[in-house]
């Protein structure tokens, strides 16, 4: 059966042009109502305008599709909240918040300002937060939400020049972690999406990769799962070029260590604590803990 969203109100940022337009454009060709917010910045965040928007929902108008376009800061929680308001103004819901606005600021830790370091966390994480946290109340009141975090294999599995980038974008799996939790009782779906396309974003690396196998609609199926009706939640979902894979955060079966010598221990068994055979994807932090605890009271009681 074919993926519709009618009757659902989605809000994607950064959707003025790259992945964020994609997925506007897709949301609103399968019957969404869509809120394209995007800033209009240069890639590192400066400068601004609202065409970026206006063009995008130009071009859902002209499919037959419903828009409105929003040119707030992410960064700023009172226009997000306006934002907000004005959807529920005109649409009276939210059903889907997509958070794909991002910027670079790429330096060496060496040589980055803590400016930099500042900025690109507190446009993708904080940005995440300040959207998720204007549309919280209400998908819980409807006892309905989808939520994307847009993260990357830069934060996943770190990349040289982008610790900024690499730190804000592992923290957004981790808010994942905890809403998917506390968002549960109430159907509230929050999952990742960590993308790899050719975008303005990435057009640096252009001469090195086939470009026309990278279109940011490539990754764009994944995103529409995700705030399916029928979405999982609490997945870090990786997709590019047509290839989907799911990443996970895993626990290793590890040892048990105590006593004087445990230092020495952990040292003497590291290969024994990394072993990944049966290693597990914890259903939550303090299951950690649990089977640390476990562990322990076996080694008591032998
Ligand atoms: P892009 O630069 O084309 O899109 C980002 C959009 O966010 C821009 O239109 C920009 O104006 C907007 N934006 C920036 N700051 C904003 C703010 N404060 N408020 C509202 N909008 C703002 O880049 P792309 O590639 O489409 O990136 C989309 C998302 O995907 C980003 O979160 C990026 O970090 C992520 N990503 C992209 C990858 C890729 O291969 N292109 C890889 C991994 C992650």
């Amino acid at each position: 059966m074919a993926m519709r969203f009618d009757g659902r109100v989605a809000i994607v940022t950064g959707a003025g042009g790259g992945l964020g337009r994609e997925h506007a454009l897709a949301l609103a060709k399968r019957g969404a109502w869509v809120v394209v917010n995007d800033l209009g910045g240069a890639r590192d965040g400066s400068g601004g305008s609202a065409t970026a928007a206006e063009a995008v929902v130009a071009e859902i108008e002209a499919a037959g599709g419903e828009a409105m376009a929003n040119a707030a800061s992410v960064t700023d929680p009172v226009a997000v909240r306006a934002m907000v308001d004005a959807v529920m103004a005109k649409w009276g819901r939210v059903d889907i918040l997509v958070n794909n606005a991002g910027v670079l600021r790429d330096k060496t830790f060496a040589k980055m300002e803590l400016e930099d370091f500042r900025f690109v966390v507190d446009v993708h994480l904080m940005g995440a937060v300040n959207c998720t946290k204007a549309v919280w109340d209400i998908m819980r009141e409807a006892n309905y939400g989808r939520i994307v975090m847009t993260t990357s294999s830069s934060g996943l599995y770190g990349n040289f020049g982008q610790s900024n980038y690499g730190a804000a974008k592992m923290a957004l799996v981790g808010l994942m972690q905890t809403l998917s939790i506390e968002g549960a009782k109430n159907d509230i779906r929050v999952n990742c999406l960590a993308p790899t396309a050719h975008t303005r974003m990435t057009e640096d690396l252009g001469a090195r990769l086939p470009l026309e196998l990278l279109g940011p609609e490539m990754v764009t199926p994944g995103l529409l799962h995700l705030v399916s009706e029928d979405a999982p939640s609490r997945c870090i979902l990786t997709a590019g070029a047509g290839g989907f894979e799911r990443a996970y955060v895993t626990l290793t079966q590890g040892a048990w260590i105590a006593g004087e010598d445990a230092p020495e221990q952990v040292a003497a068994r590291f290969g024994e604590i990394s072993d990944r055979t049966g290693e597990v994807v914890p259903d939550m932090g303090a299951a950690q803990g649990f089977i640390e605890l476990t562990k322990a009271q076996a080694a008591h009681k032998a």
